[in-house]
């Protein structure tokens, strides 16, 4: 086991906070690293912030890659997630495998798939082989197509007992991390308190191992950002004015001047 992830293990059972963002690119990877963030996830949110689709179904296996190439060169630190694609990984466990390994050669250490039980023998598959898997249950922005719109889950007594014993199965046949997005606190704070594996939260709370936000939500630098997310810098704001004092300084003629002009 490498040591970044062991660190993440021994937290867990020290019950010390880990900190995810995602990340895309080599510079505001090695800024999020530097910043002493302990894990950087190349989500498929990317088909969202950095290609401005709608949602995250057109992204591409390639696209990831290519992505997390960037990010791997720049970590020295925090733990590297990567993301399954939407069909990518759902057909077969083999596929799932000759995805997963694609990502791993491009730097990854922990993958990420959308949903739980339904893949329990890509899970028990890979594990068997050494992936350190990251399963996504909750809310999983793949499924938009089945579900119409994005949704809270687990909100009935029903729909949270199903969820919390999928999480267990799933931690006890080889998970290495759970990921819970858009459930109740409580729900969240149950599984957490039972889960032998670190649980990274976004939208269930504050009682999980970890959180994990998206970048541009974190630098203020969506439009809006989701209710459950916070901006803690103003960076449209900032950036903008940046560019704009650029386009001044230009237009002005006060750049560049004598000392930018080798
Ligand atoms: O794709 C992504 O960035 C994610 C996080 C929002 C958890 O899955």
């Amino acid at each position: 086991m490498s040591k970044r992830l062991d660190r993440w293990l021994q937290a867990k059972k020290q019950g010390e906070k880990r900190v995810l963002v995602t990340a895309y690119d080599y510079a505001f990877a090695q800024l999020a690293d530097q910043a002493g963030i302990d894990g950087i996830l190349v989500g498929d949110s990317l088909g969202m912030v950095v290609q401005g689709h709608a949602h995250t179904l057109g992204v591409l296996l390639e696209q990831i890659c290519y992505h997390t190439e960037m990010v791997a060169r720049a970590l020295q630190n925090a733990l590297l997630f990567a993301d399954l694609p939407l069909g990518s990984y759902e057909e077969s466990p083999e596929q799932c495998w000759r995805s997963a390994t694609a990502l791993l050669r491009a730097g990854a250490e922990v993958i990420k798939w959308e949903g739980g039980l339904e893949f329990l023998e890509h899970l028990r598959f890979c594990a068997a082989r050494g992936l350190n898997v990251c399963v996504h249950l909750g809310l999983t922005p793949q499924r938009l197509r089945q579900w119409g719109r994005f949704q809270r889950q687990g909100v009935d007594a029903k729909d949270a007992s199903r969820l919390e014993s999928e999480a267990l199965t799933l931690a006890e046949a080889g998970a290495r991390f759970l990921l819970l997005e858009a459930v109740p606190a409580a729900l969240a704070e149950r599984i957490t308190r039972q889960s032998p594996i670190p649980v990274i939260g976004i939208g269930a709370g504050p009682h999980t191992d970890a959180q994990v936000l998206v970048l541009h939500d974190v630098l203020g630098l969506s439009d809006p950002p989701p209710p459950f997310a916070q901006s803690f810098v103003d960076g449209k704001g900032l950036l903008g004015a940046a560019l704009r004092d650029y386009a001044h300084a230009v237009r002005a003629g006060t750049f560049p001047q004598r000392k930018q002009t080798p």
